[in-house]
């Protein structure tokens, strides 16, 4: 199911921050990424959240904090969303079609920056779910690989299918003409799954604590020294990875402090 945008004729903003669906695809019956027109005074850094929603029944607004997907150079904003059946947005955000309106507050933060870490060898990106959607940016912004000399994207869902959205985009990078030569040879992907069987298997959580991604990667084990990280998926998740970084050496980072990981906690899904 791949929808796009042909009727190019804008229609008239009837919403506050009004932005205009372009491209609707649906990975899964749980899972969905849309792009939307992108406010020409937009600036965000890759990581970063914005809250976006529809107007709710009662003539308010219902908002969620939604990471960008795309990166900075891109002239459209993606969003990567799960479907919660009885959820008071997703149950109807994932009916939208392209030249549908949906509200975006442009007003872009979060943790989940470069900024916020310490310069280093290797960069971790550790993510469950939708918790890619950050990581989508990041991976796609050039500035990620001036920093790192290596990006290690890790990511574990549930069965296959839903790794899908994430592997076509790193599986696309190499030969994406603006950024393919960059990422080339940089970039390395560790998709596993927990429910149905794959290549690898088990919980990012799992697999570090055994050293099994190591072995895997053929990498010592992380060091504050070489090592960033950045975290995004479930609260649990989030705090079991923090754990796990810290016995590592690996300390919490921010804007104001950069340090060597960074947690995104406004995210939720
Ligand atoms: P599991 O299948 O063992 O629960 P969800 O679809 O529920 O958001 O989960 C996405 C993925 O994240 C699943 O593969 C799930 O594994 C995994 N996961 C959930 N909680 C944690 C956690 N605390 N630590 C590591 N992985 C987790």
């Amino acid at each position: 199911e791949h929808t796009h945008l042909t009727d190019t004729a804008p229609k008239p903003a009837t919403l506050p921050d009004a932005q205009t669906v372009t491209t609707v695809r649906h990975w899964t019956d749980r899972l969905f990424s849309f792009r939307v027109t992108r406010p020409r005074s937009l600036r965000f850094r890759s990581g970063e959240f914005v809250m976006i929603g529809l107007m709710g029944d009662t003539g308010k607004p219902l908002l969620r904090a939604y990471s960008i997907a795309s990166p900075a150079w891109d002239e459209e904003l993606e969003f990567y969303s799960i479907k919660v059946p009885d959820g008071p947005l997703t149950s109807r955000l994932q009916h939208i079609r392209p030249g549908d309106q949906i509200i975006l507050r442009p007003k872009p933060v979060g943790t989940l920056v470069l900024d916020a870490l310490l310069p280093g060898k290797r960069l971790w990106l550790f993510a469950t779910g939708t918790g890619i959607a950050p990581f989508a940016s990041l991976m796609r912004d050039p500035d990620t690989y001036e920093r790192y000399d290596e990006v290690i994207m890790m990511h574990t869902c549930r069965d296959l299918a839903e790794l899908d959205y994430g592997r076509e985009l790193v599986e696309g990078l190499p030969d994406d003409p603006l950024i393919g030569e960059i990422v080339a040879g940089k970039l390395r992907y560790y998709p596993t799954t927990t429910r149905e069987q794959s290549p690898f298997m088990g919980r990012i959580t799992d697999n570090l604590r055994t050293g099994k991604v190591f072995a895997d990667l053929g990498l010592p084990p992380m060091s504050p020294e070489t090592d960033r990280g950045m975290v995004c998926g479930s609260l649990q998740f989030n705090k079991d990875i923090m754990a796990i970084l810290e016995t590592f050496g690996l300390r919490e980072g921010a804007n104001s402090e950069p340090r060597e990981y960074v947690v995104e906690k406004a995210f939720v899904g």
